[in-house]
């Protein structure tokens, strides 16, 4: 029986669609039951449609900062299409443990950095501005602290001398999309 994976997005969905693409693969065990974002522009819904996957919006502007209620409305959508796991693919709303509880160890997350450094935003400038050697990302599982569950994978990124923040971004970017559908895997099959 193929695990139900959710994923949730706030912007173009490139990780969504690298993990869907992984998902095709029969060997995988899993299939995408429903893509959603808090963003009513992110553009990888419109990619979600395109390959023939359930896609909603719940936009968090209209609760006006009630989280409470922005997250019973979330959990509402997200139940109705009953998935295994979820998968927070660049989802930019902080959860709180309200939420994180009713999902506690079915939910997974990718963070631009070698956690546990660089919680947070801005990862990769942070990492050139300390003169690190490497960048990188890491997949965890989602707990009520940000960015601190426990690591399952890992990728390094070299910083190149001159490297912006977006160089290196777009070199950390092509490992997320290797990562991410390893991961995923793994953790179905645990
Ligand atoms: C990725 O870098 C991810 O690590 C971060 O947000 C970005 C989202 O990119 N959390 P995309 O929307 O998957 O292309």
């Amino acid at each position: 029986m193929n695990k139900r994976v959710a994923i949730l997005i706030s912007g173009s969905g490139s990780n969504m669609i690298s993990l869907v693409e992984a998902m095709k693969n029969p060997a995988f065990g899993a299939e995408p039951v429903l893509v959603l974002a808090n963003n009513p522009d992110a553009g990888g819904i419109a990619k979600a449609d395109a390959m023939g996957i359930p896609t909603a919006i719940v936009d968090h502007r209209p609760f006006k900062g009630d989280r409470p209620a922005f997250e019973d409305e979330l959990h509402r959508v997200i139940s109705a299409h009953s998935p295994d796991v979820i998968c927070l693919a660049g989802f930019m709303r902080v959860l709180t443990a309200g939420f994180i509880d009713r999902w506690e160890g079915k939910m997974l997350n990718i963070h631009p950095s070698l956690l546990p450094k660089y919680k947070g935003l801005h990862t990769h400038q942070r990492a050139i501005d300390a003169g690190d050697e490497a960048g990188g990302v890491s997949v965890h599982v989602v707990t009520a602290a940000l960015d601190d569950g426990p690591i399952l994978g890992q990728a390094s990124v070299p910083i190149l001398p001159n490297d912006t923040a977006e160089d290196l971004a777009a070199r950390v970017l092509v490992q997320e999309h290797r990562l991410y559908p390893e991961v995923l895997k793994e953790f179905l099959n645990s």
